[in-house]
């Protein structure tokens, strides 16, 4: 019993060291951080209790598999109060750790807060860029409403570096929006318009996709997400505003 124990904890510490040295990769967006920050904290907790379950119970089928005089269990307090606090902590972690992220306005976001005084993203105060994102069967329409309302077909260009938020809505039936390397997923639904927020992290061309089965064509409602740099940004958004008033 005494080495099956050591076997265990050195085997957990191993694991738990290994997963705090383990590098963080670059995030695409601050949700995308939350969820994979998220998702990193309950690995450590769910990987060493899976390898605990079943370490005991391998060892429990190996020590007892040829028990021809079997004891009823014995009432054992110390340990049912060890696994019932063991059991609260780890819920009480996971609440705690989950809440955190959810709260956060990166991926639960309240549109009240949108006409607050901005944001600050490296101590700079900014105004979020504030996208249309309009679903058709098949494709996608988006739109800046607060910087001329002109279109921009099925791709959004977005500056790094700062909020943006993307309201969705939908023509006729229900879609999703959706780009997975940047986590973000929002419903488009038709006479609603849904709000998501986000912070961009990394400049690129991000594929979005439509996640609500809407007809014949549903796999091929593809959207781009191009991250570009704020200047580059600026010079896009001014050609465009030009076009809109010349035409
Ligand atoms: Cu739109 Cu599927």
């Amino acid at each position: 019993m005494r080495h099956t124990r050591l076997a265990l904890v050195s085997v957990l510490s191993t694991l738990a060291l290994g997963a705090v040295a383990m590098p963080v990769a670059a995030q695409s967006s601050a949700s995308a951080e939350l969820i994979n920050g998220l998702n990193g904290k309950l690995l450590y907790v769910g990987v060493p209790i899976t390898i605990l379950v079943e370490a005991i119970l391998i060892y429990t089928v190996m020590k007892f598999r040829n028990n021809d005089d079997p004891t009823p269990t014995q009432e054992n307090r110390r340990l049912e109060i060890t696994w019932t606090v063991a059991t609260a902590l780890i819920l009480l972690f996971v609440g705690v750790a989950s809440y955190g992220v959810l709260a956060n306005e990166n991926i639960t976001y309240q549109p009240q807060a949108e006409n607050a005084a901005g944001e600050a993203v490296n101590g700079e105060q900014q105004k979020p860029v504030v996208v249309r994102a309009e679903a058709y069967q098949w494709g996608w329409e988006m739109s800046y409403p607060e910087a001329g309302n002109f279109t921009n077909g099925n791709t959004m260009v977005v500056p790094e570096d700062r909020p943006v938020v993307i309201r969705t809505t939908s023509r006729d039936v229900i879609h999703g929006f959706h780009v997975p390397k940047m986590a973000l997923k929002q419903d488009s639904m038709p006479g609603q318009v849904n709000s998501i927020k986000t912070v961009p992290y990394e400049t690129g061309s991000y594929q979005g996709y439509c996640t609500q089965f809407c007809g014949v064509a549903h796999s091929q409602m593809y959207f781009t997400v191009d991250v570009v740099s704020q200047d580059e940004y600026q010079q896009w958004l001014d050609t465009q505003q030009k076009n809109a008033d010349s035409s």
